[in-house]
């Protein structure tokens, strides 16, 4: 797997941009596997499936009717779910929230385990979420876990939601980051944690420009030294 590159890492650390922007520069596909479990867990939601029942559970992961559409000359990705348009409600802290709670069923892991891997493509995937490195792909060449402060995390995201007009408190956004990512790297199923062979960046006083540019000189760096 010498062309996949895997970005874990904690709520807001800002993995998905990170991710977006490697992708673009290498050439490679993208998938934003939280956005499978928050789509996951809409459905589960619309259904009015009860989270206990773990039969209900496998078969809407393995029926999830699930598209990624982008706009030609955007690098916005709209998420379809049976059709409907759902990338707005699928990016709100509610959602999110859902998906941690969900994620933790060692169930809905293994029946949306195939779907993620699917994604691996013979010209290149960026992967971000929680387990990419640790269990989806565990054989990637190349793999970091991104790290920052609770605090600023929150910041990120908070300035994330004023950009989209939404009214945030940053009190209850950092008490939400802490608590996600409390249940996220507690959970017994594929806990969120670095992989033994990932590098491990701390963005807290990092911009954009100076992650990416450590994320590439990682790909360059093992590239050169195979080539
Ligand atoms: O990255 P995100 O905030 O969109 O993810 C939402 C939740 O989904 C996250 O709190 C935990 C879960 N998740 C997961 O368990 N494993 C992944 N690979 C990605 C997300």
């Amino acid at each position: 797997m010498n062309n996949i590159l895997t970005i874990d890492g904690p709520s807001g650390v800002g993995k998905g941009t990170i991710a977006r922007v490697m992708a673009q520069k290498l050439g490679w596909d993208l998938l934003d596997s939280g956005a499978i479990y928050r789509a996951f867990a809409l459905a589960v939601d619309a259904k009015g499936v009860d989270i206990d029942d773990e039969k209900a559970l496998e078969k809407i992961a393995h029926t999830l009717d699930l598209a990624f559409k982008t706009e030609v000359g955007s690098e916005l990705v709209s998420v379809f779910l049976e059709g409907k348009d759902i990338s707005k409600t699928l990016r709100t802290e509610q959602t999110g929230e859902m998906a941690s709670k969900i994620a933790a069923i060692g169930v809905v892991r293994s029946a949306l385990l195939k779907r993620q891997q699917d994604f691996a493509q013979a010209s290149g995937l960026v992967a971000d979420g929680r387990d990419m490195g640790t269990v989806v792909f565990a054989e990637a060449a190349f793999k970091v876990f991104l790290t920052a402060s609770a605090q600023e995390r929150a910041e990120r995201r908070l300035k994330q939601l004023q950009a989209q007009d939404t009214v945030g408190i940053m009190s209850q956004i950092l008490a939400d980051v802490v608590a996600r990512d409390e249940r996220d790297s507690s959970r017994k199923n594929s806990p969120l944690k670095p992989a033994e062979d990932a590098l491990i960046i701390d963005t807290t006083e990092l911009s954009i420009d100076e992650v990416v540019a450590q994320v590439s000189a990682l790909v360059t760096k093992s590239q050169s030294l195979s080539g």
